[in-house]
């Protein structure tokens, strides 16, 4: 069974939408298999943002991610990548389609609430460094 890694942003943390994007992801048939709730230290976000390192954006979205409480999460689902991909909606809040969970709550690129791998070698590389060895 194909898995994922998800993971709520401190905005979606602090804006209590955990509860509604859970509902989400296992309304649509997925399982979450581990999660946890907790405050990531900036090398664990830099780790993850690795491949953006030296643009624009990269210092203000990894004080961002590592100055909150995130929920990180396995899923678990045919398909699950793309289909989480497909729920989640794009990172530009115009591109973001109304029913997807940005389209409906996020209308900013840095501040969009969560995050779900866009491969399957990336799912596997975030699984990885975020439950590494818990598994
Ligand atoms: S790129 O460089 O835009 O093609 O990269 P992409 O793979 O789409 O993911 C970019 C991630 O950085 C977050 N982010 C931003 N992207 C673009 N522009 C700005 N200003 C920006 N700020 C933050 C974006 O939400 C993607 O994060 P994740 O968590 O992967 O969705």
């Amino acid at each position: 069974m194909e898995r994922t890694f998800i993971m709520i942003k401190p905005d979606g943390v602090e804006r209590r939408l955990i509860g509604k994007i859970i509902s989400r992801i296992e309304n649509k048939g997925f399982n979450i298999t581990k999660a946890k709730l907790f405050m990531p230290s900036v090398e664990l976000v830099e780790k993850h943002y690795a491949e953006h390192y030296g643009k624009d954006f990269y210092n203000e979205l990894v004080s961002f991610i590592s100055g909150g409480t995130v929920m990180a999460m396995i899923v678990e689902g045919e398909n699950c990548i793309q289909v989480m991909r497909l729920l989640i909606g794009d990172k530009n809040p115009v591109n973001a389609t109304p029913g997807s969970i940005r389209g409906d709550h996020a209308s900013s690129t840095t501040y969009n609430i969560i995050h779900g791998s866009d491969s399957s070698d990336t799912a596997k590389r975030e699984i990885a460094l975020w439950f590494g060895g818990e598994e």
